[in-house]
């Protein structure tokens, strides 16, 4: 009789559970609202790809974002348009095909080029900086400005942008900086770190992990040697990999504490920036030499800190004597 009672109890507590789970949880917030409750700016969010239009452009469109997803494919070094690129997808690092806030989605893109860029002292085009991604972080050649290819990834990257007012920069654009340290970045540090928390994936020797089914691009892409991005890329820069990856990897991070800390960020970045890669020469970048970030390695400099601190810092010194110059 009394066990009776009890599985009565616990099928009735098991039902009411699931009906709560059922129930519309609150109020269905709006997402094109800009500002929460608190007054905190939401991250921007990406138009939804069931609108992409069905004609022409729509097509163009789409083939844009195909291309973003699984660039191998069509332009790797097996694609089937071309052999441009390392094998990587440009989704490795713009992740969600671009629309990730704080992955290096692309909601400004549309909105703010052509724009002058400090690092090649040019107006650039969104052409040209597409073909920058192609020649450094895919240690790759320049697409033609007129190929299908080129006018489908911009067409995708202006249909992303379309709610973005001019010149404007959508909270969540780029990556969630992160704080300097007040010490020098250590790759030993970082070693551990990669150790225990990207090794994983990312392979013993950086090189990830080739997707051997589909036969292009890799299941983890590869951190350095030869199919990693060059010396050249936003990733060499120490504070641009460690804001990437605070944020985004552990890939299968569920909550902070799977996350890095600030220290583990900065202490992978350099352990991972410290391994061979691909090189290019980069000498002409940064003509204004007082624009240079604090954080990029090669000289010329406009300072004469020691050479090691210009690659793993503290980079707060640097970044304010170059302030006081300009
Ligand atoms: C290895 C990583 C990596 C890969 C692969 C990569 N990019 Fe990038 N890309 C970056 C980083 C980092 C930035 C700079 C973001 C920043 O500074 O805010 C960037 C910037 C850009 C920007 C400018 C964004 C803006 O808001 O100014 C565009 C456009 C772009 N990439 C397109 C591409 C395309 C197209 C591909 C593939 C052909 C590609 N990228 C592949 C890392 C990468
Ligand atoms: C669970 C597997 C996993 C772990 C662990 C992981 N990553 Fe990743 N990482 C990925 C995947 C998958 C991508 C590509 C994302 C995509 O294409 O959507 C990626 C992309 C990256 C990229 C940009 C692309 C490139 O190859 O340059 C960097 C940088 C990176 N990871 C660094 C790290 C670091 C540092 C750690 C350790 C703190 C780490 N990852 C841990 C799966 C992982």
């Amino acid at each position: 009789m009394k066990r009776k009672f009890i599985i009565l109890l616990a099928s009735a507590f098991a039902i009411a559970i699931v009906i709560l789970a059922l129930m519309p949880g609150g109020e269905v917030k709006d997402i094109t609202d800009t500002v929460n409750e608190d007054g905190l700016e939401w991250p921007w969010q990406a138009p939804d790809t069931a609108l992409i239009p069905h004609d022409d452009e729509g097509d163009l469109i789409r083939y844009g974002r195909e291309l973003i997803a699984y660039t191998a494919k069509y332009l790797g070094p097996k694609g089937i348009v071309a052999n441009k690129t390392n094998g990587m997808n440009c989704q490795n690092c713009h992740l969600e095909a671009g629309t990730k806030p704080w992955g290096n989605n692309y909601s400004g893109v549309a909105a703010n080029y052509p724009r002058f860029r400090e690092r090649s002292g040019m107006v650039e085009s969104i052409e040209k900086k597409i073909n920058d991604c192609f020649e450094r972080s895919m240690n790759g050649k320049p697409l033609d400005s007129l190929s299908r290819e080129m006018r489908a990834m911009v067409a995708y990257m202006k249909w992303l942008g379309q709610g973005v007012k001019k010149n404007e920069k959508p909270v969540g654009i780029s990556t969630k900086p992160v704080e300097y340290l007040d010490r020098a970045a250590d790759p030993e540090a970082g070693k551990r770190v990669y150790m225990l928390k990207c090794q994983r994936c990312h392979g013993a020797n950086g090189e990830g992990l080739a997707d051997s089914v589909s036969g292009f691009g890799f299941i983890y892409p590869p951190l350095w040697g030869k199919h990693s991005y060059n010396f050249g890329a936003s990733l060499y820069r120490l504070g641009k990999f460690a804001s990437f990856v605070k944020t985004n990897m552990p890939f299968d991070a569920r909550d902070e504490k799977d996350r890095l800390t600030t220290e583990e960020a900065w202490d992978v970045a350099a352990f991972v920036n410290s391994m061979d890669r691909p090189q290019k020469d980069i000498s002409m970048d940064w003509p204004d030499l007082k624009s240079k970030p604090a954080d990029h390695p090669f000289g010329p400099f406009p300072d004469s800190f020691p050479k090691h601190q210009y690659k793993y810092g503290p980079f707060k010194e640097i970044e304010q004597a170059r302030k006081v110059k300009q």
